[in-house]
C-alpha cells in the first residue's frame, strides 16, 4: 500500500506486469490500480445504497437540477449555476449520455430516493487521464440536506471507484466558507492538502 497518490506515466504502467514491479517516489512498493480497462463501464449503475439510488441523468431530470442547482445556497458554493433552465437542459443532456467514470471526463449521475424517481442530488466523479486519481464532487437539493444523504452516495462513489478500477486516490474542492462540504470531507476520512486560490483541496488515500 502507498500512502500518497502517485501519476504514473502510461509507460510505466504498461511495462509493469506484477503489482510491486515498480517503486514509489519513498521507495516503497507500489501497488498498481488493477488493470481494469476504465473505458469500459463496469461501475455498475444504477448504484444503490441503503436509502439512495444513483442513477444516469436524463433530460427529464433538468427541471429538478435547475430548480436546486439555482438556489442561492446552492449556487454561491459552487463553481458553475446553470444561468437558465436552457442551460439546464444542455448541461443534463450532455452528461445524460457519458459513461460513469470514464477516464479523462467529468460524469455525473443523478440522487434519487428509493422507491422515488425524483431527483434530489448529483454526484460528480473526474477520474484522471493515468486513471489513478479521482476528483469528486456532490450537490444535494436544500429540502434533501442533512440526513446523511451525501454521506451515503459520496461513500458508495469512493467504494465502487475502488472495488472496480482499483482507484485509491480521491480529491476534492471546496469554497472555504462552505461549512458542510468541509465536515462532510472530514467525516469520510479527506485530509486538507493545500490552498489555492480562495479553493481549499482535499485527499482521502484508502
Ligand atoms: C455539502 C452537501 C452536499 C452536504 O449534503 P448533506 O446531504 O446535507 O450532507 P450529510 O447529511 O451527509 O452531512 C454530512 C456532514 O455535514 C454536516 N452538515 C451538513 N450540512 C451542514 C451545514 N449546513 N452546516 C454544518 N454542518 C453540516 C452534517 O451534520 C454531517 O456531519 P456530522 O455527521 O458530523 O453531523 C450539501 O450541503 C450541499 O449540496 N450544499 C450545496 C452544494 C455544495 O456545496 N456542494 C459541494 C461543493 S464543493
Amino acid at each position: 500500500m502507498y500512502g500518497h497518490c502517485v501519476h504514473l506515466r502510461r509507460s510505466s504502467i504498461e511495462r509493469a506486469t506484477g503489482s510491486t514491479a515498480l517503486k514509489d517516489q519513498g521507495g516503497d512498493d507500489l501497488v498498481l490500480p488493477r488493470a481494469a480497462p476504465l473505458d469500459a463501464a463496469i461501475v455498475p449503475i444504477p448504484l444503490r445504497t441503503a436509502r439512495l439510488v444513483l442513477r444516469y441523468l436524463t433530460p427529464a431530470d433538468a427541471e429538478a437540477f435547475f430548480a436546486y442547482r439555482s438556489e442561492p445556497a446552492v449556487a454561491l458554493m459552487q463553481g458553475w449555476m446553470p444561468g437558465s433552465r436552457a442551460e439546464a437542459d444542455v448541461f443534463v443532456g450532455s452528461v445524460a449520455g457519458v459513461p460513469f467514470a470514464r477516464r479523462g471526463m467529468w460524469s455525473q449521475l443523478g440522487i434519487v430516493e428509493a422507491g422515488n424517481d425524483a431527483l434530489i442530488g448529483d454526484v460528480g466523479a473526474h477520474v484522471d487521464a493515468s486513471g489513478v486519481v479521482a476528483e469528486i464532487g456532490y450537490t444535494i437539493a436544500p429540502a434533501f440536506q442533512r440526513r446523511g444523504y451525501a454521506t451515503e452516495a459520496v461513500r458508495a462513489i469512493l467504494a465502487e471507484l475502488e472495488a472496480a478500477y482499483g482507484i485509491r486516490c480521491f480529491t476534492a474542492r471546496t469554497d472555504p466558507r462552505n461549512v458542510a462540504s468541509i465536515t462532510l470531507l472530514t467525516r469520510l476520512g479527506f485530509g486538507e492538502e493545500r490552498r489555492i486560490g480562495d479553493d481549499r483541496h482535499f485527499r482521502l488515500t484508502v
